[in-house]
């Protein structure tokens, strides 16, 4: 969209704002231009995509906000994505009282899901109505069979906030079915002051939060890890314990990534954390944040493999968040912790997702990975290209490494791909004879840990991860969610990215408003705009407090939430982009 063309939209929106929005807005059902940074969380054979950060379309954007739809599909009948996702994926609306939030605990239950934490996304209230915030000690249930939300009114136990108005928010969770415990590890902090429009992200949280579901209870541990945010996390089941992988992922204000040549391993059975680390000569792939992981087991059990796609790499040294988006696929082979790149094609160009920002990924089926949402740009500064329609679901299929767009159930099996075969030997079924990393375990105690429970030949109709397969599958992600196989080994999450790609869009949006009012001062404009506190401007982003005017103009004017996804992205952005040690709480 044309500089001026937006301008002017922005200047109208101003004018009249209500009238323009309010009598013909977007259907957040069947349209969007993208959803990021959303839950996705499998329970027998549906898969639901709760939450995350909206953008709509020209000429919507003042609708920019929470995602008010839970969409879900049905993982167990064919689909093609290459149709409007009306046929084949179900949404209903989710009730205003419901917290509106991106990277939240989504956690299967008997009936349906438990929803806690997350991060408020900044909206107008007019336009959405009210949405309450997260209530950090409470949960949300949704119960499938009547398609209701409840706020439950049980106070979680065990769960100590020092700063009442601080959130936690993490991509990163993963539900294990045999323990009935999900976790929700590292993320960001979020304060928030009471309304949407003063949620500011802070640092990244250096915590493993454990939630069991039968007692209600969270309990939050340090790690030894540091603060991660927008990470990948893994469930894994091996023959004595119940392992969570971490991996990715961005630390100290998102000033440094994590390198893919340090995986941490978490034994629930011994409440502790370990790294591996790889040998300093091997192949891993360039660090990067905001992606997503799904999980697969081979055949016979005997290795698992961690795919990762999407996300963003590194920008300057200063902000790791400003990169480019990466269309690289790269697998991890557990346990001999090896990575490989694979070659990829895609049936057709509308079949292949491209670089994005904060997707989600599941494995599903039995040789094909669901990848969904993220913001489609070439980098962090870019304007997304809209999934029309709504129609943002994806197809990755691990047997033939091609984008398609028909998904079949029930057909073939999981097959090792031949670049992991070459590094972990055997074949597409499993065999492979390493049991262990190379240059061996970064501690004595992973030997035991890490040694997975192969199955008797034979039993390969499941291909992904479906030994301790229980019906119930959750991965989250925006991203990084990871996300089991189909089984349910696996959940996941992910990480979440954040929704950075806002506060460029955001400050963007302002920076052009106020070139236009530069340029021609019309009396329509109020001279002197109130400005908000910078706390709250720092808000509309991801955690910048020092925010520019333009910001702050901009949020005032156009109601904060607006983000202008349409704006072309430029050295402005770059420019008043906030540096990390600025933000607030520090
Ligand atoms: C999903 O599809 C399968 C195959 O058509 C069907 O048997 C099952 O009942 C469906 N599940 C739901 C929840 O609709
Ligand atoms: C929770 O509390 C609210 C406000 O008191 C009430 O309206 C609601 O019905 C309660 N929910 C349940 C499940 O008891
Ligand atoms: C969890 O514990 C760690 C270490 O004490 C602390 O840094 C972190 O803030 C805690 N997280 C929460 C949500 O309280
Ligand atoms: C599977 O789930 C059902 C209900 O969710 C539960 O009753 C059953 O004990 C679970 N089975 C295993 C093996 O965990
Ligand atoms: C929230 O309010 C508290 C108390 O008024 C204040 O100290 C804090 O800086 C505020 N945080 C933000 C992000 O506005
Ligand atoms: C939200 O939108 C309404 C109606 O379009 C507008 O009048 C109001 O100023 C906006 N709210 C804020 C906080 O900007």
């Amino acid at each position: 969209m044309p500089l001026f063309r937006c301008s002017v939209w922005l200047l109208g929106a101003l004018l009249s704002f209500t009238s323009v929005v309010r009598s013909d807005g977007p259907n957040p059902t069947d349209d969007f231009c993208s959803l990021s940074a959303q839950m996705m969380a499998q329970k027998d054979d549906m898969l639901y995509i709760a939450g995350g950060w909206m953008l709509y379309p020209s000429p919507y954007t003042n609708y920019n906000g929470p995602n008010t739809v839970l969409r879900s599909l049905n993982v167990s009948k064919s689909f093609q994505t290459s149709l409007d996702s009306a046929n084949y994926v179900r949404t209903e609306d989710v009730p205003g009282t419901v917290p509106g939030v991106q990277d939240a605990a989504f956690f299967p239950t008997e009936s349906g899901f438990d929803l806690t934490f997350g991060k408020w996304w900044p909206y107008n209230s007019t336009l959405y109505g009210t949405r309450d915030p997260p209530i950090e000690s409470k949960k949300w249930q949704y119960d499938i069979a009547s398609q209701q939300w409840t706020n439950t009114n049980i106070t979680l136990k065990n769960w100590f906030q020092t700063n009442p108005q601080m959130r936690i928010t993490s991509g990163m969770t993963v539900w294990v079915p045999s323990l009935k415990q999900g976790f929700l590890f590292g993320g960001l902090f979020a304060s928030e002051n009471g309304t949407s429009l003063k949620v500011t992200a802070l640092e990244e949280h250096n915590g493993l939060i454990t939630y069991d579901q039968a007692t209600n209870t969270w309990t939050n541990a340090t790690t030894p890890l540091g603060g991660i945010a927008e990470g990948g996390l893994v469930h894994i089941t091996t023959a004595t314990d119940e392992v969570l992988i971490q991996l990715g992922g961005r630390s100290d204000w998102a000033t440094r990534l994590r390198p893919f040549s340090e995986i941490n391993i978490y034994s629930t059975s011994k409440s502790k954390w370990y790294t591996q680390h790889l040998a300093p000569d091997a192949t891993v792939p360039s660090p990067r944040f905001t992606f997503c992981t799904a999980l697969k087991s081979a055949s016979d059990g005997s290795s698992y493999q961690i795919y990762i796609m999407g996300g963003l790499e590194a920008g300057s040294s200063a902000d790791a968040r400003g990169g480019p988006t990466t269309t690289s696929i790269w697998v991890l082979s557990i346990p001999s912790f090896e990575w490989t790149q694979l070659p990829f094609k895609a049936t057709n160009t509308a079949a292949d997702p491209k670089g994005r920002i904060a997707p989600s990924c599941q494995a599903i089926g039995e040789h094909y990975i669901f990848y969904y949402g993220g913001r489609n740009v070439p980098s962090y500064y870019n304007t997304p290209t809209c999934d029309k329609k709504a129609d943002a679901a994806f197809l990755f299929d691990l047997n033939t490494l091609t984008w398609t767009d028909q998904f079949t159930p029930n057909e073939g099996t999981y097959e090792i791909p031949q670049n992991v075969i070459g590094l972990i030997g055997g074949d597409k079924n499993g065999g492979s004879t390493k049991k262990a990393p190379v240059k061996g375990w970064s501690d004595p105690d992973l030997e035991t840990i890490m040694t997975l429970k192969t199955t008797t030949a034979g039993n390969t109709g499941t291909g992904g991860g479906t030994r301790s397969n229980n019906g119930t599958s959750s991965t989250s992600g925006s991203s990084t969610s990871s996300n089991p196989s189909k089984t349910n080994v696996g959940a996941i999450a992910g990480g979440a990215v954040a929704g950075v790609a806002a506060v460029a869009l955001g400050l963007l949006g302002a920076m052009m408003l106020r070139r236009h009012r530069q340029k021609k001062k019309g009396p329509q404009l109020p001279p002197n705009p109130m400005k908000l506190p910078l706390t709250d401007a720092g808000n509309l982003e991801e955690g910048t407090s020092s925010a520019p005017l333009e910001l702050m103009d901009h949020n005032r004017l156009s109601g904060g939430g607006v983000y202008t996804a349409e704006l072309p992205a430029g050295e402005v952005a770059r420019e008043i982009y906030t540096r990390p040690e600025n933000r607030l709480g520090k």
